[in-house]
């Protein structure tokens, strides 16, 4: 049996997870999250400063109340795992400094884990997916298809090479008055209006490869608003909805059309239980999850979205990143160090 506190605080989060994994497979024990999302709801994005003072401020608490849930001490841990980049240094910093005064003090090894990998190798703990797998990871930050090959082992098939969707969902909702986070307030608008109406661009299909772009979209929105606006004097509710519908239909038909050709390169790497995972706050995206779940049915392969609470930033993916680095006999060194850059 080994069991693992794990601890995150890259980016606007602040979270303490204990994970377990026994003969009966893996459990969540305990996972608390701490969010930040007020703190920075004035500023149309995340203050670094200001995250790192509430990480700082956040994570012993967070500790504390994981242990509490579990019903356990520190003493019961095999290890402590910690997001160790990429990220907002400042809350890279706060964790791995809790994690290093934590595993000094009760005799713990501290296992740095790159958060990326947190999120890639969840679908093994939420359903025991078998490698390899093709991922793909796409949030407020990040945008990436991997085929994951090992706890270790991440094949890079393309990306976006500027905004993440997240990105362009939140700036879609801050251009049209919509409440921040956007992708939901996006998405809720979506539901009722019309894709058809406004013609926005699908970038980059006509480029070979799985490379994404999402800025121009955001511009194209920008565009198409200010039409509205110059015609009628402001928008309607009906405006409003359109034009997030239209929106959010470029950007699942990107997402899928970029997925079907992951796919078919995925399917060259001869996996006995083939398998398509989503991660990332992008994830929760109803629409999108339709249209990726009906392109693994049609291709027979696996389509696996893992509770929304684990597709967002938490501790337990770090926990349980932190127990396969284990099982892999990697620990890392008392001079282990916080990354603000570390592509997989
Ligand atoms: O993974 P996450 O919690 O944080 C990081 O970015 O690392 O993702 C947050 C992002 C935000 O940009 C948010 O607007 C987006 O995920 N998001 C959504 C939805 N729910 C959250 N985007 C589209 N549709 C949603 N339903
Ligand atoms: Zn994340």
């Amino acid at each position: 049996m080994t069991i693992v506190l794990g601890l995150e605080s890259s980016c606007d989060d602040t979270a303490a997870a204990i994970v377990r994994l026994g003969d009966g497979g893996a459990e969540i024990l305990s996972s608390v999250v701490y969010g930040q999302t007020a703190l920075h709801a004035d500023f149309g994005g995340v203050v670094p400063e200001i995250a790192a003072r509430a990480h700082a401020e956040k994570i012993d608490l967070c500790v504390e109340e994981a242990l509490t849930k579990a019903g356990l001490g520190l003493g019961a841990m095999d290890a402590i795992a910690v997001t160790s980049g990429p990220g907002l240094i400042g809350g890279v910093l706060s964790g791995v400094m809790c994690a290093k005064g934590l595993g000094a003090g009760a005799g713990l090894p501290v296992i740095g884990v790159n958060h990326l990998a947190g999120h890639a190798l969840t679908p093994r703990l939420t359903d025991g997916l078998r490698f390899p797998y093709l991922m793909l990871l796409v949030s407020g930050g990040h945008c990436q298809f991997l085929i994951v090959e090992g706890p270790d082992r991440f094949r890079r098939l393309g990306g976006t090479i500027d905004d993440a969707p997240g990105e362009a969902f939140d700036k879609t909702a801050k251009l049209l008055g919509l409440p921040q986070p956007g992708g939901p307030a996006v998405e809720g608008e979506a539901r009722l209006g019309d894709p058809a109406r406004f013609a926005f661009p699908r970038p980059l299909l006509d480029r070979e490869g799985c490379d994404m772009s999402f800025s121009g979209l955001k511009t194209a929105l920008l565009r198409a608003r200010d039409a509205v606006v110059a015609e009628k004097g402001g928008l309607t509710v009906q405006d409003r909805r359109d034009l997030c519908a239209g929106f959010q239909a470029a950007v699942a038909d990107v997402l899928t059309e970029k997925s079907r050709r992951a796919l078919a390169r995925y399917r060259g790497a001869g996996a006995e239980e083939p398998a398509f995972a989503v991660a990332g706050g992008v994830a929760a995206n109803t629409a999108l999850r339709a249209r990726l779940e009906g392109l693994c049915a049609d291709t027979g392969i696996r389509f696996v979205a893992p509770p929304l609470a684990l597709c967002t930033d938490n501790a337990a993916m770090i926990a349980w990143a932190g127990i396969e680095k284990l099982r892999a006999g990697a620990v890392d060194p008392a001079d282990l160090v916080a990354r603000p850059r570390w592509p997989l």
